[in-house]
């Protein structure tokens, strides 16, 4: 595995695990532990964004085509969307009720995999080390790594 995917890739498939942990903890009655998962991954998310913004979207929209454009523009959405779900998730599990949690999780849980998904297909194989964006890629990596 290269070093960006294992920035990357790494913190996608992490993230998606602890989030499937949330539904675990709520469903045994471990509140507590659920909230404290769920803010921690929230700032991971806010730094993984962070990155991805300035370093990784910029030099892949400078050499996009019309569909690298309008995909970039639907993840840039997302990037918007996505704290809004994990607060929406934090007041779920502050008021305890394990139903709306559970809702809430399942859309962003739904949402957040189809997002790295759309990442991992069309924009991060221009960050692998034979392709074009090579050194931002590796620049990526550590940006993401520096801020863990
Ligand atoms: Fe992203
Ligand atoms: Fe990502």
């Amino acid at each position: 595995m290269t070093h960006f995917d294992r920035a990357f890739l790494g913190e996608h498939r992490e993230m998606e695990q602890r989030l499937r942990e949330v539904g675990l903890h709520v469903s045994r009655g471990e509140w507590d532990l659920a909230a404290a998962t769920v803010e921690r991954q929230k700032a991971h998310l806010a730094h993984h964004i962070d990155v991805e913004e300035r370093l990784v979207y910029p030099a892949f929209e400078a050499q996009a085509d019309g569909e690298g454009l309008r995909t970039l523009a639907f993840l840039r959405k997302r990037h918007l969307e996505l704290p809004v779900f994990f607060d929406e998730l934090s007041d779920a599990l502050a008021e305890r009720d394990s139903e709306l949690a559970q809702e809430t999780l399942e859309t962003l849980l739904r949402i957040i995999a189809d997002h790295h998904q759309s990442e991992e297909k069309d924009v991060f194989p221009c960050f692998e080390p034979t392709a074009s964006l090579a050194a931002v890629g590796l620049q990526a990596a550590h940006a993401l790594e520096d801020g863990r």
